[in-house]
């Protein structure tokens, strides 16, 4: 079982998968909250992706939904990692735009997310869900008139002429950035 309790300035792994990067903004706005406190390397992980975990004494996964999955890669990282993401403080949070609905939007209500942490041998410390964001205009017309059916059938918005169309709550997103900070260092005085 894990998990020791961090040290300030100790290093943590912020590592995610995107593909319109909203995954990354994510990741970037927890890591200006950790970066007060601990030493954070934010990296892509890409099929290619060369991390020595020696380096890291916490991780945060972050992850976005395509078409019902989360990344393969990042599922096969986890599957090669989890004794190691096992005992160190860590975090997953998954995107999607599913969450931006009240009774869809826990680890526990958004089915995303409930079956991939089933499906997978790390039980995070923490985890979340959080809604993402549409941008229609670079979308390809395939992906681009899907989403709108999609986004119709749910009664969202199918404009596909606002170049965006934000659904993430921030202050959601720094609420989970306290709460990762108040398991790895063992306090609540991180703000
Ligand atoms: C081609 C495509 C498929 C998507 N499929 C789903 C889906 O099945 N369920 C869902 O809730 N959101 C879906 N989304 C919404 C994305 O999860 C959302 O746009 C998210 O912000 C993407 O994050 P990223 O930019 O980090 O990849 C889809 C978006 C695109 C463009």
């Amino acid at each position: 079982m894990n998990k020791v309790v961090l040290n300030e300035g100790d290093k943590v792994l912020l590592l995610y998968t995107t593909h319109e990067k909203q995954t990354l903004k994510i990741m970037q706005r927890i890591k200006s909250h950790l970066d007060k406190k601990l030493s954070c390397d934010l990296i892509e992980l890409l099929p290619t992706a060369q991390i020595d975990l020696n380096h890291y004494q916490a991780a945060l996964l972050g992850s976005s939904i395509r078409y019902g999955f989360y990344s393969k890669v990042m599922k096969k990282f986890i599957q090669q990692h989890y004794q190691y993401l096992n005992n160190v403080p860590s975090g997953f949070f998954g995107v999607n735009v599913v969450a931006r609905k009240a009774n869809k939007n826990t680890p526990e209500t958004n089915l995303y997310t409930k079956k991939f942490l089933a499906s997978i041998p790390w039980r995070p410390t923490i985890a979340a869900v959080f809604a993402g964001a549409l941008y229609y205009p670079q979308y390809n017309w395939f992906d681009r008139n899907m989403i709108r059916f999609i986004m119709w059938l749910g009664k969202g918005d199918t404009d596909v002429t606002k170049p965006v169309i934000e659904f993430t709550d921030w202050q959601k997103v720094d609420q989970f950035a306290h709460q990762f900070l108040t398991q790895t260092l063992g306090s609540s005085e991180t703000f």
